[in-house]
């Protein structure tokens, strides 16, 4: 396998970023070349075959910088292909119903490019991680880690067996 992979994310307190270096790290050691990177830090999709781009949720949506980046290489994105993630507390537990739920967010995405796979991962609740005013506003909320990693590396081979 000689493709490129780029895994790229948005994420405001780190919890998508972490499940996206995972996802990069697994589809590594399947033998692809990989780059991490969040989407503010892309400069061009030109050297890449391969698009996973991760996001966390916010407000019932993908974050807007996952729509942002999206939109800007539209045309790219369009010629390659790509994989889905989402990494977000909907997905605490994985039913019919919050799946449903979660790859609802993911529909502006897919409308712009079907993906070969969506990952559907829970995410984290660390309140000091947030940055600015949802701090404040979550420092309450019930802390907690619901990333199953076995489920993102096993996703993440999927993907390779995919390309
Ligand atoms: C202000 C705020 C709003 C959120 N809204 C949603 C939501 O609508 N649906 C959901 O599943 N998770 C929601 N979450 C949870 C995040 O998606 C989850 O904490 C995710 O792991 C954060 O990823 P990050 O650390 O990469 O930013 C929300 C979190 C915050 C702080």
């Amino acid at each position: 396998m000689d493709k490129k992979v780029l895994v790229s994310y948005a994420s405001r307190a780190g919890a998508t970023a972490e499940v996206a270096e995972e996802v990069g790290k697994t589809l590594a050691a399947e033998g692809l070349m990989v780059d991490v990177l969040p989407v503010q830090k892309v400069g061009s999709l030109e050297p890449y075959s391969v698009l996973v781009l991760g996001s966390a949720a916010r407000h019932s949506r993908l974050i807007p910088e996952t729509m942002r980046f999206a939109r800007k290489f539209s045309r790219q994105i369009k010629g390659i292909k790509v994989a889905y993630f989402v990494s977000c507390l909907t997905m605490f537990k994985d039913t019919p119903e919050t799946r449903a739920t979660v790859t609802g967010y993911l529909k502006p995405l897919v409308k712009l490019k079907e993906p070969l796979d969506i990952g559907l991962f829970g995410g984290a609740m660390v309140p000091e991680k947030i940055p600015g005013f949802w701090s404040k506003v979550m420092k309450n909320a019930e802390r907690g880690d619901y990333r199953d990693w076995d489920k993102i590396r096993e996703w993440a081979r999927g993907v390779a067996q995919k390309l």
